[in-house]
């Protein structure tokens, strides 16, 4: 699985009106009438644009677009206007649905070259206009298609080249602009690949992508930047020696062998903190004996979804560089029913020591999430620890399906991460960890159990977690909303999202 970009993202230095591409795509926001690169364009084209504007409604909102030939009008052959909806509403990251969907039309329009006039926002917004819409562009033509026999999806896409213009007339761009926005362009390049590649990991059938699995493409990974990245995998039996006998009970029901997996990257001068991210692993969740119901399990493959984040996001991080050294963890195993599996009732020692009566077999994430945290502050040491999960459908109840729950103690730590998770445009949302919720978690035989009621299951989870991570600045982050989705937008097609990868590599090689 090598996520490869078909098309090129280049920066073009002519401006816009003047680049001889099959598809221009002009940015409007808001009112089109009022637009100074709205009004050019539609002299340049003799009053069409406007026209069409009228006819069709076309009120620069967002998801609205326009498209004309241009009859030798103007060197591009086409012009398509998208709406961005108003200045005030659009902030950076709705670029990267303006350029998917740009570059989709290119692709339905059997369009080779693209330029793409980014709205004029200020030069200090610029660099990262640049880069997500260079993210848009890949993540917009990103199709999980192997397992489609037509011919229509054997097709190549014809965009080869998607130009990103900032100006829409008048000089050349200088090359010192040129080469800083070159180098935002990759960026959003290398990032977006990332995203794409968790988006196939999550996408493949748990049939394909096991434990030892992901472990391989870890391992991919790590051969890819040698030096700087590397990758340990500790099968079953090391983890019996570490004692994690949360993550061991949980996947020892099935006929595929868990794999515990631990990157690191480290920079090339001495590390300014050590970060750590971990990723829930769960490669097929059936709920073990409280087995979940046919509906609940058909989208179970996407149990991995936090594991394939933080695997998914080390490639980026060692291609961008970070100042800090950056580990990866993912417990990886599968949540099944058989004559192995464990029992609701069972206790389990954790690799902390605590002991944890089950009562949902269903609530497996938390137990190999809590060895995984283990095994980070006991081997690793971290000064920052973070977990992304798929871990609660409550925390779905709670906000909905696309935006994460994030939870922590530590303020100045949650602070910094939803800062970067706000520059990515993920949404997140803050849950608070309430002590008091702690009672559900209490076990007449064990230090604690699992599971505690329906309410607040989100933030049970969270303590739970909590009881591992014990005084290390830690977040938790349950994604079980946002790492796959039932409807799609330009930028993302229905099915795995790769959330989380944006907010990982940003923080990991920007704060
Ligand atoms: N993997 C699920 C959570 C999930 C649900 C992820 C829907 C993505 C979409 C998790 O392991 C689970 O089963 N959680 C239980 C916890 C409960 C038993 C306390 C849940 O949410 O029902
Ligand atoms: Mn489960
Ligand atoms: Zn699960």
């Amino acid at each position: 699985m090598d996520a490869k970009a078909n098309t090129e993202v280049v920066v073009l230095t002519e401006p816009a009106l003047e680049a001889a591409v099959d598809l221009l795509g002009v940015v409007v926001l808001g009112d089109p009438t009022k637009d100074p690169v709205f009004k050019l364009a539609d002299q340049a084209l003799g009053g069409v644009l406007g026209e069409v504007a009228r006819s069709e409604h076309f009120e620069g909102k967002a998801g609205q677009t326009i498209s004309i030939h241009t009859h030798g009008r103007l060197p591009a052959k086409r012009v398509i206007v998208v709406g961005g909806g108003t200045r005030s509403e659009f902030s950076n990251p709705g670029i990267r649905d303006l350029a998917a969907s740009v570059a989709q039309a290119a692709n339905k329009a059997g369009a080779a070259s693209v330029a793409f006039l980014l709205p004029n926002v200020g030069a200090n917004r610029e660099a990262s206009l640049v880069q997500l819409a260079a993210e848009g562009v890949v993540l917009g033509t990103y199709k999980f298609s192997r397992y489609l026999t037509g011919e229509d999806h054997k097709r190549p896409t014809t965009l080869k080249k998607f130009g990103l213009v900032v100006e829409a007339k008048g000089k050349k761009l200088p090359i010192g602009r040129a080469k800083a926005l070159a180098s935002s362009i990759t960026r959003g390049c290398t990032i977006a690949l990332a995203v794409n590649h968790a988006r196939d990991l999550i996408n493949e059938p748990a049939a394909v992508v096991t434990p030892t699995a992901l472990a391989t493409d870890a391992q991919a990974i790590a051969k890819k930047h040698k030096g700087t990245l590397s990758v340990t995998i500790l099968d079953g039996k090391k983890c019996a020696d570490l004692g994690m006998g949360m993550f061991l009970a949980v996947g020892q029901g099935s006929d595929q062998e868990p794999r515990f997996i631990h990157m690191i990257y480290k920079p090339a001068k001495k590390a300014k903190k050590k970060i750590c991210f971990i990723g829930k692993g769960i490669t097929f969740d059936s709920g073990g004996y409280s087995l979940k119901p046919s509906q609940a399990m058909e989208d179970m493959k996407v149990d991995m979804s936090g594991a394939a984040a933080v695997i998914a996001s080390m490639d980026a991080i060692a291609t961008l560089g970070s100042e800090f050294e950056v580990h990866a963890v993912a417990a990886c195993c599968e949540n099944l029913v058989s004559g192995r599996a464990y029992k609701l009732g069972d206790v389990l020692k954790s690799m902390d020591g605590l002991t944890v009566e089950i009562n949902n077999t269903d609530a497996e994430g938390r137990l190999t999430l809590g060895d995984a945290i283990t095994y980070a502050r006991d081997k690793i040491a971290p000064d920052e620890l973070f977990d992304f999960a798929t871990l609660t459908g409550a925390c779905m109840v709670a906000l909905g399906p696309y935006t994460a729950g994030v939870m922590s103690d530590h303020e100045s730590l949650i602070k910094s991460w939803m800062s970067a998770a706000e520059r990515t445009g993920e949404d997140m949302w803050r849950l608070p960890l309430n002590t008091r919720l702690r009672e559900q978690l209490k076990s007449p035989i064990a230090d604690m159990r699992n599971t505690g009621d329906r309410f607040g299951g989100a933030i049970t989870a969270g303590l739970f977690l909590k009881s591992f991570a014990k005084d290390t600045p830690w977040v938790h982050v349950d994604i079980a909303g946002p790492a796959s989705l039932g409807t799609a937008r330009p930028s993302q097609p229905k099915g795995g999202t790769g959330f989380a990868v944006a907010s990982i590599v940003e923080y990991a090689t920007r704060s």
